[in-house]
């Protein structure tokens, strides 16, 4: 298994969100999780998010997939971008393992580029922080200031930023993680046929945040305190809106988002709710009863959580948490398994025999297992 050697701790500290860096070595020695043909067939999935990116003759050409036929392509210059494939594919799923230190909430997905000589999506800025680990092949990055650049529409579906003066200017080997914090321009062409593996991370802007809580209102029908004036004074300047007015306006928007409870459950909604398609397969074909469950679990070294899948608890809801946009009560005694089913992406049945003497765990286990957010490692072979 692939294994990082960094120390996160001292790179939070000096890098994360702050400049970027090429980390020489970090994951070497490193084997590709997948290959280029297995990136090919993930990418003639209509449930997966692809694009094929060109540049030929001076023009870039961008297209999604479902892609089923390479031919026309040539052997220079263009490259297969896979979104989102550690939701289909476990060894890439672990990819992230050594980065858990980061929280789940926080991460996007594992995009997959492979690129033949010269290809790549050109000069660009993205508003997530990456670690571009460089999987076989090599490329050569650079990587601008985070001056202001304006964004322009290369061709339908490629947004580019001009040129930039490299403060990074390196070609990546297989093992190398380069990582880019929001804002800084960058562009990363293959010197030879190359797999790329970019680990990204999410922050939402205030328009996601405030859209995302107006449509979680609406739906749960919250919100519904108005405005009252009992206290009001006539006026001489009917035109006017006075600090006053506007300052009881603001307070009573803001009382809704101090509301700890409501507040941390549109959160978990929303936060735990992934931006990709997940692996969920129908729940006939799981279906666990309570009975089978531990003869299940002993004839497993491990049981593993859905790649992509995310998983979230907060302080002010103690007896929920919340995966895959659902709240999920915990039942009374289940605290410590649900912070445990939470935490962690893969599990030994030792970790779960606390919990198997009380028949409603073990019926919350199942549940977990039936709607196909977790597995057995056995059935993650076939
Ligand atoms: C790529 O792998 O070609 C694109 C990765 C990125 O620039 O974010
Ligand atoms: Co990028």
């Amino acid at each position: 298994m692939n294994k990082l050697n960094l120390d996160l701790a001292a790179f939070m500290q000096e890098y994360w969100q702050k400049k970027p860096t090429v980390l020489r070595g970090a994951y070497a020695p490193f084997v590709d999780p997948i290959t280029p043909d297995e990136l090919a067939g993930l990418a003639t999935e209509e449930q997966v998010e692809s694009r094929l990116v060109t540049f030929n003759d001076g023009k870039w050409k961008a297209a999604h997939g479902p892609f089923d036929d390479y031919s026309q392509l040539g052997e220079s210059h263009w490259a297969l971008l896979v979104q989102a494939t550690d939701h289909w594919i476990k060894p890439v799923a672990d990819l992230i393992t050594p980065f858990r230190g980061l929280p789940n909430w926080r991460i996007d997905d594992v995009m997959i580029s492979y690129s033949v000589p010269g290809g790549g999506v050109g000069p660009h800025i993205d508003q997530y922080d990456v670690f571009i680990i460089q999987g076989s092949g090599s490329r050569r990055w650079r990587v601008g200031a985070n001056t202001p650049a304006e964004q322009f529409v290369a061709t339908p579906g490629l947004l580019h930023v001009n040129q930039f003066e490299p403060i990074i200017d390196v070609e990546l080997q297989t093992g190398d993680i380069l990582y880019i914090p929001p804002g800084f321009p960058h562009d990363g062409y293959a010197i030879t046929e190359a797999m790329s593996y970019s680990i990204g991370y999410r922050a939402p802007n205030q328009q996601d945040l405030f859209s995302s809580f107006a449509d979680f209102l609406l739906q749960e029908d919250a919100g519904q305190t108005r405005y009252t004036d009992p206290q009001r004074q006539l006026t001489t300047e009917p035109g006017l809106v006075t600090e006053q007015d506007v300052n009881d306006l603001r307070t009573l928007m803001q009382s809704l988002m101090q509301d700890e409870q409501l507040f941390s459950k549109w959160l978990g909604t929303t936060l735990s709710q992934a931006k990709h398609e997940l692996n969920i397969l129908p729940p006939q074909e799981w279906d666990l009863i309570p009975d089978e469950l531990i003869p299940a679990l002993e004839a497993e070294d491990e049981l593993y959580r859905l790649g992509g899948l995310r998983c979230l608890y907060f302080p002010a809801l103690p007896d929920c948490c919340f995966v895959n946009g659902e709240q999920l009560m915990i039942p009374e005694g289940g605290h410590e398994l649900a912070k445990l089913m939470c935490n962690s992406t893969t599990l030994t049945i030792n970790e779960l025999h606390p919990f198997l003497d009380d028949p409603t765990l073990v019926e919350w286990i199942c549940y977990w297992f039936n709607q196909g957010y977790w597995y057995l490692a056995s059935d993650a072979e076939e």
